[in-house]
């Protein structure tokens, strides 16, 4: 079976809601799926053993929450080239965070990315939960192109 990996910071919640209903997805397409915060991942090896890895952050300020670039320097460490991967967060009207991820896992780490980061308005997640799972099954597709 498949692995993936959910890898999120959040200030209030919602980009952690974002990340379970991704992972609902992935999980209704038969893939395991772990869930773990940014503070929470101590060291690159943590990372390796899973076939997609999938980032998440919401927007402060025009900019990705500070864990997450944090974790992003730690994450460069980790070989995830080639690999599967997903860039999402909670926004409220830029939203610049999950673009900025998306773009870092694609130059940077060299992963193969689903074809766009998802981005979700607090506000408006209910209208937005089958958007997340459908991102989740996105990327379960891409694991078994
Ligand atoms: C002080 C502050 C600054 C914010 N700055 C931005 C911003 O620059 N762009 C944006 O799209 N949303 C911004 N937001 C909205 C948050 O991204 C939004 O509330 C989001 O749902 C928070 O996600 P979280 O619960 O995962 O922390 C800001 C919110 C606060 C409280």
């Amino acid at each position: 079976m498949a692995k993936a990996l959910i890898v999120y910071a959040t200030r209030t919640g919602e980009t952690e809601k974002i990340g379970e209903l991704i992972a609902e997805g992935l999980r209704f397409s038969g893939v395991e799926v772990d869930m773990i915060k940014t503070t929470d991942v101590k060291n690159a090896n943590e990372l390796n053993g899973y076939d997609a890895v999938i980032l998440g952050a919401p927007t402060y300020h025009g900019d990705m929450i500070q864990g997450m670039k944090t974790f992003l320097f730690l994450a460069e460490k980790a070989d995830l080239e080639g690999k599967v991967g997903g860039a999402f967060g909670a926004f409220g009207w830029s939203g610049e965070a999950p673009d900025r991820i998306y773009d870092t896992m694609l130059h940077i780490f060299k992963m193969k990315m689903v074809g766009t980061p998802l981005r979700l308005k607090a506000s408006t997640l209910g209208g937005g939960i089958q958007m997340a799972q459908g991102y989740g099954k996105d990327i379960a597709k891409l694991l078994t192109a």
